[in-house]
């Protein structure tokens, strides 16, 4: 079950954030199906933990290309990652704990990464590609 697609409309036109995202769909999706499945909670594990890697290698891309930059909406910005990934570790510790993802994890994920995407990240698109980033 796929619950996340991409479509050009989560584009933003600069390379390495676009590869990243259609990753993390992915990694999404692979959880969800997961979530879904009578995968052991290794599994879930696992695959939970390639997403935290994959979001935590973004983050940083992300986050060091706005501050080379110097991007005004840096602190704000960066500080709905942290957000996400204080949810994340709470996911990691809950499976760790043999209770499994928590109910809705996969769903929350699905809808904070396109919302993140069509508002936040959008909101530096301009801003970047006025200082050379493609
Ligand atoms: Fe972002």
């Amino acid at each position: 079950m796929s619950i996340v697609h991409w479509t050009p409309d989560f584009e933003t036109g600069i390379g390495f954030v676009d590869a990243q995202h259609q990753d993390l769909f992915e990694a999404v999706n692979r959880l969800g199906e997961t979530a879904a499945g009578p995968e052991s909670a290794a599994q879930t594990a696992r695959i939970l933990s390639g997403l935290v890697d994959l979001t935590v290698a973004h983050f940083r891309a992300e986050e060091a290309c706005m501050q080379a930059h110097a991007f005004p909406g840096f602190a704000a910005h960066a500080s709905e990652h942290a957000r996400l990934m204080r949810e994340l570790q709470r996911f990691q510790d809950s499976v760790e704990a043999g209770r499994g993802l928590p109910p809705g994890s996969t769903a929350f994920l699905a809808e904070w990464l396109k919302h993140h995407i069509q508002e936040s990240d959008r909101a530096y698109v301009p801003f970047l590609k006025a200082h050379g980033v493609a």
